[in-house]
């Protein structure tokens, strides 16, 4: 079983979501799907789909204008809530504290996050690719709490059209692995994404310690993502 998550970002109307759906409704699959969509798209879904936003507030309530908190998010129907990712991280200066302390408030209202980590280009060309990997997990993921999921996206990749080699995704996974056993989160899923499609994901799922994709733009389109969903058991 593999998670199979979708990250919309800003894109897509809530017919969309309705038709991808229905159109997930009909796949024959043991993998666990789930969609995060914008703010206004969540709600309450019955069946196999499981639906997530993409940011949540640091504090449960009071004047923070703009801000949904997590008991929001439960309310209109999210089991699941994104946070770190590189656009978020790079666009509002979100820092591995500001994401802990977001991770923080999603299990404090009984969601899941998706804890987002991964180098920038700059920090790969400098070799240090692997402290960011090892810092983000450790600073970034909640010491204590429910379950958590973390996503390994490498920042350069995203949206590019790029992958790194097999061996650069297993090196990253397999330290995000270790770490979080040695954080006492042995067994946390650990999702690879970046420019995950259609013809890379089986072959991306097949190494060691990825538990599933975190997938942008091919997630839009139940003609793209389904052929994600189903190229796993
Ligand atoms: P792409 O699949 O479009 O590269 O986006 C990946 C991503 O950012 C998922 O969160």
């Amino acid at each position: 079983m593999k998670i199979i998550a979708g990250n919309w970002k800003m894109n897509g109307t809530r017919a969309a979501l309705d038709e991808m759906i229905t159109a997930l409704g009909n796949v024959d699959t043991k993998n666990r799907m789930i969609l995060c969509v914008p703010f206004t798209m969540l709600r309450p879904v019955n069946g196999a789909v499981k639906i997530g936003a993409q940011d949540i507030s640091s504090h449960d309530h009071g004047a923070y204008t703009g801000e949904i908190s997590g008991g929001m998010l439960t309310d209109a129907g999210a089991s699941y809530v994104i946070v770190g990712h590189s656009e978020r991280r790079a666009y509002h200066n979100e820092s591995n504290a500001d994401v802990c302390a977001k991770a923080t408030a999603a299990l404090q209202a009984g969601l899941v996050p998706i804890i987002c980590v991964g180098e920038t280009m700059d920090e790969k060309n400098a070799d240090r690719t692997m402290e960011i990997i090892e810092h983000g997990v450790r600073e970034s993921v909640p010491q204590s709490g429910g379950d958590v999921i973390v996503a390994y996206e490498p920042r350069w990749a995203i949206g590019a059209g790029l992958t790194p080699s097999d061996d650069e995704i297993a090196s990253a996974h397999t330290l995000i692995a270790n770490t979080l056993a040695d954080m006492g989160r042995g067994g946390t899923p650990v999702l690879y994404g970046a420019s995950v499609k259609g013809n890379n994901a089986a072959q991306i799922m097949a190494i060691d310690h990825v538990d599933g994709v975190l997938v942008g733009g091919a997630s839009l389109k139940p003609d793209d993502f389904i052929p994600i969903i189903t190229s796993v058991k």
